[in-house]
């Protein structure tokens, strides 16, 4: 007998928003009444067929368990590490055990608000469909300058072609951990779950997305995310 292939939900949320720069990290601060990680985990937990989120947060963290989210049944958190694909890969090593190889697994930042439930729709359709995954991406509109040491414009730099990873990113339980580990054990930088798959030799399926998924990164993003979900009501 075969086993129903189970969907499954990582968030790191135990950076400390040095760009933001503000005591409070910036995935507690506060947007329309709620913190910014409790937005990002109810945009999951609306897609029932997810069956277990997992938060991982900075050790010493005590704001976390103070969510009404971090109160849902399908919710868990682990202690995250000193860079983003440390967390990602302890809340995975979390799952190990219940989540299967053939798995899926979206990882989501905690700082990003405003997924949107027609993205998170369209990856689980797209990219779950594809032996190889994929992420929501947003081809690059701006024109691209490559900058010098002394601050002026040493190129332009062509954008066709180019696009912005977003999250949430989607990939079986068992490639991920594979390819997350082996860049952690050859200390090959990775800055999303894509790039980790991408040097295993696997092309990820790029899936348009929303250019309103901002990524809280600077104090100035939280009136934009404000906007955002405002216009949603
Ligand atoms: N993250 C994490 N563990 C880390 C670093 C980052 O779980 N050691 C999480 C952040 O909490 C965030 C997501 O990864 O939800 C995306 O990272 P980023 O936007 O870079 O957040 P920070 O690292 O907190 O911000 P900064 O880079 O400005 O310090
Ligand atoms: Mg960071």
């Amino acid at each position: 007998m075969t086993e129903a292939v189970r969907r499954w939900a990582v968030l790191p949320a135990a950076g400390r928003g040095e760009r933001f720069g503000a005591a409070t990290p910036k995935q507690y601060q506060k947007v329309r009444g709620r913190a910014v990680l409790s937005w990002s985990m109810r945009a999951l937990l609306a897609e029932r067929s997810i069956c277990g989120i997992v938060v991982a947060v900075a050790a010493g963290d005590r704001r976390f368990k103070r969510l009404p989210e971090a109160r849902d049944a399908r919710v868990r958190s682990c202690i995250g590490g000193a860079r983003r694909e440390l967390s990602v890969a302890h809340a995975l090593e979390c799952l190990a055990g219940e989540a299967r190889d053939h798995d899926w697994v979206l990882v989501h930042d905690a700082a990003r608000p405003c997924l949107h439930r027609d993205d998170l729709r369209r990856l689980l359709n797209r990219a779950g469909r594809d032996p190889a995954g994929g992420l929501l991406a947003i081809p690059v509109g701006d024109t691209l300058k490559r900058g010098t040491e002394g601050g002026r414009v040493g190129a332009t730099v062509p954008r066709e072609g180019l696009w912005r990873a977003l999250t949430p990113q989607l990939f079986r339980y068992g490639l991920l951990r594979r390819a997350l580990m082996l860049c952690l054990t050859h200390g090959r930088e990775v800055t999303d779950e894509a790039s980790a798959v991408e040097a295993l030799g696997i092309r990820p399926l790029l899936v348009p997305g929303r250019a309103d998924n901002i990524k809280v990164t600077r104090p100035e993003d939280l009136s934009l995310a404000a906007a955002v979900l405002g216009g949603r009501r």
